[in-house]
């Protein structure tokens, strides 16, 4: 399973890098806002380098067209290692599945971002994208169930032989996290705050902390 780290910061990329556990970066227009990201594809660009060969997941801000692929098609010359993120949607309910066949079919890493159904993660693998961002927390917002629709899409995507890997974003907390790991996706992308909490435990600081007292007991008794 991979793990990539929801977030534009790059201090918390750096640190989550350095720990060994990184496959690699997922951002969106929100990220970067909330990070204080005032020139996204100089952070981009530096974002691949730092995490290479891990991937870095740039998304598109052009609704939709002409527009849209030649951003990506651009955003994708940052690096080997740069994914691109192309909503399901336009707003008004157009689908975008035109717009990642023709860049799947120029060798773009689609990742189809703002997937919130069973029938939209089918479509996109049909259109040709690498990865389907399925966002549970959202799905969950509306009264559905996120989990159980990375389950099934998991199932639909085997049952067939598909390489689209599933990623589970929109991840609100550690249970989110254990819930899209247990249903079965392929990556889960996991904001900063939220890896904190995963590799924390206040009874394993008590552990650790008895350990080092004995350990100076021990020492004191020798001295
Ligand atoms: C990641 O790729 C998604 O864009 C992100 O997890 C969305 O999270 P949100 O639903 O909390 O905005």
């Amino acid at each position: 399973m991979k793990l990539f780290l929801d977030s534009a910061d790059e201090n918390h990329v750096k640190f989550w890098s350095g720990q060994g556990i990184l496959d690699g970066v997922t951002t969106n227009p929100s990220v970067l806002l909330r990070d204080g990201v005032t020139d996204p594809t100089a952070t981009f660009a530096s974002l691949a380098r730092l995490i290479a060969p891990g991937v870095l997941h740039a998304e598109v801000t052009a609704e939709s067209g002409a527009a849209l692929v030649s951003e990506a098609l651009a955003l994708s010359e940052l690096g080997d290692n740069v994914a691109i993120k192309v909503p399901m949607l336009t707003p008004q309910g157009v689908p975008c599945l035109a717009e990642m066949h023709e860049l799947a079919g120029a060798g773009v890493q689609v990742n189809t971002t703002a997937c919130l159904s069973y029938g939209q993660a089918a479509l996109a693998t049909k259109a040709g994208a690498r990865y389907v961002s399925i966002m549970l927390g959202r799905v969950d917002d509306e009264g559905g169930d996120g989990a159980a629709v990375i389950e099934e899409v998991r199932r639909w995507l085997d049952r067939w032989g598909y390489r689209t890997e599933i990623i589970a974003a929109s991840l609100r907390g550690p249970g989110d996290v254990r819930r899209a790991m247990d249903a079965g996706a392929h990556c889960v992308t996991v904001p900063p705050a939220i890896l904190s909490k995963l590799a924390d435990h206040k009874y394993t600081r008590h552990t650790v902390q008895e350990f080092l007292d004995a350990a100076d007991a021990t020492a004191a008794k020798a001295a």
